[in-house]
């Protein structure tokens, strides 16, 4: 981020047009074109009613795609949006912006000090948003009962690979037993379905898909391949390097044969897959982890889904529905976004819920219409993945 250094006041984050995040929401705000709606709405026609709330920077894994060995400089605690602060955010999301589904994440959100307690207000408040969480699983084996009581309703969890080895190179720790141990805990604890978000790279873990496949299948679990965007600490991103979907899905059809799930995407950005028998998957025989769908004719039972996220080579930025708050209280209408809006300053200030509210709108509603990762202009976000929240 742009700060002190160059020139701005510390925290004040700055628009490709070279002016204060806050100064740029207040000119969108003001833009006469913007309908009286109380919505989150943009320009391009849609509705953010899905809130990700990043609780901290911090992690105690170091993925090689996400950033350095040695970790990152994380934000000072008093940068850190209180628990309160962030309390009193999504209840204004929840209230008066249309807000119904918060997802929390981090860096590590079961890092976060008082997470559970954060997660019951949320859940308290009117309306209740649904509440879910994405993890690494460290330590999440002894937290899942807590947090399904706390109000959580659905865990994603991260994980790369089934190979301990390859876990540790990934990583850059071996922990790999804690994870599947914490996955097992959370279905457990009813958080269901677990989803497991992968990340596919090249000449690491890209043969792994279709045994990642059968274990979640086996396992209960909904696990979705996501492609590798340009969001790494390092800047050290490639398209050429990049799994693409279309790989994803030539590497599973080895072994299972897909067909579209019928079921509606929405602004989902999972292109989901029924998943049968093929002739070598080796897969159970038996439906399981997809209640209720009976035998597709012709074709092997349908033995589960399987979701591929074409973030970079099919994006599906035109049934976006998210908007974003970074640990530190910036608000970002996009993971790619150049600009953000400092909430934490306005809360700090003494605006009012309303103040908030609109200043809100005004930055969704200059949302851009892509992320342009295409263009040749294009430039990563200063901010990590860690830092913004996935
Ligand atoms: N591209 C795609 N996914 C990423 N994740 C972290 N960094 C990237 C990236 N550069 C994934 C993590 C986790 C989720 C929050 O995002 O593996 O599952
Ligand atoms: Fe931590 Fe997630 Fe980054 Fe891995 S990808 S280092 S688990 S924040």
């Amino acid at each position: 981020m742009r700060t002190a250094e160059d020139g701005y006041p510390r925290g004040v984050s700055v628009t490709e047009l070279g002016l204060p995040g806050l100064r740029a929401a207040s000119v969108a705000r003001h833009d006469p074109a913007r309908p009286d709606d109380p919505r989150l709405i943009d320009r391009f026609g849609r509705v953010a009613t899905d809130l990700r709330v990043s609780l901290t920077d911090r992690c105690n894994l170091r993925c090689t795609y996400c950033m350095p060995a040695e970790g990152l400089d994380w934000t000072p605690k008093d940068e850190l949006l209180t628990d309160d602060e962030i309390v009193r955010l999504v209840g204004i999301a929840v209230r008066q912006l249309g807000i119904n589904e918060v997802r929390f994440t981090g860096g590590e959100p079961l890092l976060r000090k008082g997470l559970e307690s954060v997660l019951h207000q949320v859940s308290e408040l009117d309306p209740r948003p649904e509440i879910s969480l994405t993890t690494n699983g460290i330590g999440l084996a002894r937290r899942a009962e807590a947090l399904k009581a706390a109000g959580v309703n659905r865990l994603n969890v991260s994980l790369d690979t089934l190979r301990p080895d390859r876990f540790a190179t990934i990583t850059r720790r071996s922990r790999l037993s804690d994870v599947l141990d914490g996955m097992a805990a959370a279905r457990a604890a009813g958080l269901n379905p677990v989803k497991v978000n992968t990340v596919l790279l090249r000449g690491v873990n890209d043969d792994e898909a279709p045994a990642l496949l059968r274990y979640c299948l086996e396992e209960g679990y909904q696990l979705r391949f996501i492609e590798q965007m340009p969001l790494d600490a390092q800047h050290g991103w490639q398209r050429s390097e990049m799994i693409t979907a279309s790989e994803i899905l030539a590497s599973l059809r080895r072994e299972f044969i897909l067909t579209p799930d019928p079921a509606e995407r929405g602004g989902a950005p999972a292109e989901r897959w029924l998943v049968h028998a093929g002739p070598s998957s080796g897969a159970p025989g038996h439906a399981s982890g997809a209640p209720g769908r009976g035998p597709v004719v012709g074709l092997g039972p349908v033995l589960g889904t399987v979701g591929v996220i074409g973030s970079v080579t099919r994006p599906f930025c035109g049934a976006c529905d998210r908007t974003r708050l970074t640990a530190d209280g910036q608000l970002r209408s996009c993971l790619f976004a150049r600009g953000e809006t400092d909430l934490r300053a306005l809360l700090r200030g003494g605006a009012s819920d309303e103040e908030i509210a609109d200043t809100w709108r005004g930055t969704m509603w200059a949302k851009a219409a892509g992320h342009g990762i295409d263009d040749p202009g294009f430039l990563q976000p200063d901010r990590p993945m860690s830092a913004i929240g996935g």
